[in-house]
């Protein structure tokens, strides 16, 4: 029986009741993260749960546990669970309330639910580069907070999909801001360009992993905006994220960059292969 964690406990899944009442249900008042299992190890757990908290923090919602203990239970939940290489998705609701807009006064517990899924890396598509499509971003302007309210990301993903392409990037007015569920990135005469870390995208933590091993190894890391148009004139492109690591763009609509992913992609991609091979001890 697949195991799940619930407000502290391992339990099965189907042991876990959901209440209708529940403010995820009705509003998607909830916050989560998805943290990466390669060989049994967790990959930068805790600057997930520091932003799982920071999120939390930022819609008013009180985490009890302290995040030590909630990161114990989560490598509970991935051993109870033999997952090996994959995900754990972790969510936090305001609670259990009647439907009301208000928070609940007095406050109720935060729901906690965590499940794993098991996932293999896409060397493939890391490998070939994949398509994408560019589109408006219409989501609020709160993207910094990982919410589960993410029918604005799910729109945006089908977009990518009926467009036969693996992600749509956004820009608001002509200012690319991110992926459905990804960061967005170009290089230009050998320096690559990110949205900078406000409210208009999500700080993804592959994105400050990436940054940080790049600046490290020398290369020219702006967190600076770019437009459709620097898009479409980019040497290289590529989105990242937790599942999908560093993913080159070969294609944005109607655009070719090349065959192959670019050379500064590759030396990112690279650099971060080390750097999950060193933490969790993998070997690629
Ligand atoms: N998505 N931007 C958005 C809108 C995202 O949803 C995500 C992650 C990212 C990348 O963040 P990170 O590197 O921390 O995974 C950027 C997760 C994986 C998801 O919703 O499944």
């Amino acid at each position: 029986m697949e195991k799940a964690l619930w407000n502290g406990k391992i339990v099965n899944k189907d042991e876990i009741k959901i209440s209708i009442d529940d403010r995820a249900f009705h509003f998607g008042d909830g916050v989560y993260e998805v943290i990466r299992v390669y060989e049994g190890e967790l990959y930068l757990a805790e600057a997930h749960m520091k932003r799982l908290y920071q999120s939390a923090e930022k819609v008013g919602i009180r985490i009890e546990v302290n995040p030590d203990t909630f990161l114990e239970q989560l490598v509970q939940l991935k051993e109870e669970a033999n997952l090996i290489d994959g995900t754990i998705y972790v969510q936090v609701s305001r609670g259990v309330s009647p439907r009301n807009h208000p928070f609940p006064t007095p406050a109720v517990a935060a729901e906690i639910v965590g499940f794993t899924k098991g996932a293999k890396r896409p060397f493939e598509q890391m490998k070939a580069g994949v398509k994408a499509t560019v589109i408006e971003d219409t989501r609020w302007l709160h993207c910094d907070i990982k919410s589960i309210s993410l029918l604005g990301n799910v729109l945006a993903k089908q977009k990518a999909v009926e467009a036969g392409c693996f992600e749509s990037i956004q820009h608001r007015d002509g200012v690319v801001t991110e992926g459905s569920s990804t960061n967005a990135f170009i290089v230009k005469n050998n320096t690559v360009y990110t949205h900078p870390a406000d409210h208009l995208i999500l700080n993804g933590i592959t994105r400050q992993r990436l940054i940080e091993l790049g600046r490290n190894h020398g290369i020219d890391i702006q967190e600076v905006a770019f437009s459709t148009e620097d898009l479409l004139n980019a040497d290289e492109v590529f989105v990242a994220g937790t599942t999908v690591e560093i993913m080159p763009v070969i294609q944005v609509d109607d655009k070719k960059y090349g065959d192959n992913p670019g050379p500064i992609t590759q030396t990112l991609q690279r650099l971060l292969h080390e750097d999950i091979e060193k933490v969790a001890g993998v070997r690629n």
